[in-house]
């Protein structure tokens, strides 16, 4: 099973990538997480990318594909994976169908979690991250049992850099130019899935659900 996470940020990609990785046991790879694991190891290619996500832009494709090409080749992807944040543009789109395609492989699904701007701000000045396992929580929409603490792995819950009001706003505007246009790039490759992503979180996954197990 291999799926493409589409939808603006804040609409709750992370979310559902999790729960899909759970259920079906296939990893759930975030270039996002991967950007803040480097950056907290203070790796070159964190620092690099820091510059870019504190502006709210996207980190350029040359560095953005060096990072999550390889992988795939990793061994816990044979049966498949759940991509959240990749691709985010047309070229590292036409990347992975390239790489795919050298393996006559292909993606299953490409799942547009549909949420509207308006909605955006009020989640992103909500979400609260977990720095040490990647866990995502909402103050009103999806709270943790103790104020602060993840209920994952009891790390300490942050409010990420980048959703600051100011850089939500030219996050917002760089999704609509570069990464909405793999809407109708998957639309074309026929298996693109829209969801109503303003639902509640669990009927948002059981919709998912519904469509990876064709009903
Ligand atoms: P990344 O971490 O991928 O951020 P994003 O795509 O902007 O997405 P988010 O993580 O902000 O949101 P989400 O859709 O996962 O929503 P979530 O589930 O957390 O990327 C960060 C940066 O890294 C980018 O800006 C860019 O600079 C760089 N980058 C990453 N990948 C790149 C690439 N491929 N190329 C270039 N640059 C790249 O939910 C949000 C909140 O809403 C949470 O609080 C959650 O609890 C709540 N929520 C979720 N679902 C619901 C619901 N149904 N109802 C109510 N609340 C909900």
């Amino acid at each position: 099973m291999k799926i493409v996470m589409l939808g603006a940020p804040g609409a709750g990609k992370g979310t559902q990538a999790k729960q899909i990785a759970a259920k079906y046991g296939v990893p759930h790879i975030s270039t996002g997480d991967i950007f803040r694991a480097n950056l907290k190891a203070g790796t070159e290619l964190g620092l690099k990318a820091k510059t870019y996500m504190d502006q709210g832009q996207l980190v350029p494709d040359s560095l953005t594909l060096e990072l999550i090409m390889d992988r795939f080749g990793n061994d816990d992807c044979r049966n498949g994976y759940v991509l959240d944040g990749f691709p985010r543009t047309i070229p590292q789109a036409e990347a992975l169908t390239r790489a795919l395609e050298e393996k006559n492989d292909k993606l299953d699904y490409a799942i547009n979690v549909d949420v509207p701007d308006s909605n955006i701000i009020d989640r992103m000045s909500g979400r609260r991250a977990c720095l040490k396992c990647g866990g995502t929580f909402h103050v009103k929409y999806n709270p943790t049992k103790k104020e602060g603490i993840c209920d994952l792995c009891g790390g300490e819950l942050v409010i990420r850099d980048d959703d600051k009001p100011e850089i939500v706003n030219k996050r917002l505007v760089a999704y609509h130019e570069q990464t909405q246009p793999l809407i109708d790039y998957y639309e074309k490759e026929g298996i693109l899935k829209n969801v109503d992503g303003t639902q509640d979180v669990n009927k948002v996954f059981e919709d998912i659900c519904d469509i990876l197990e064709n009903k």
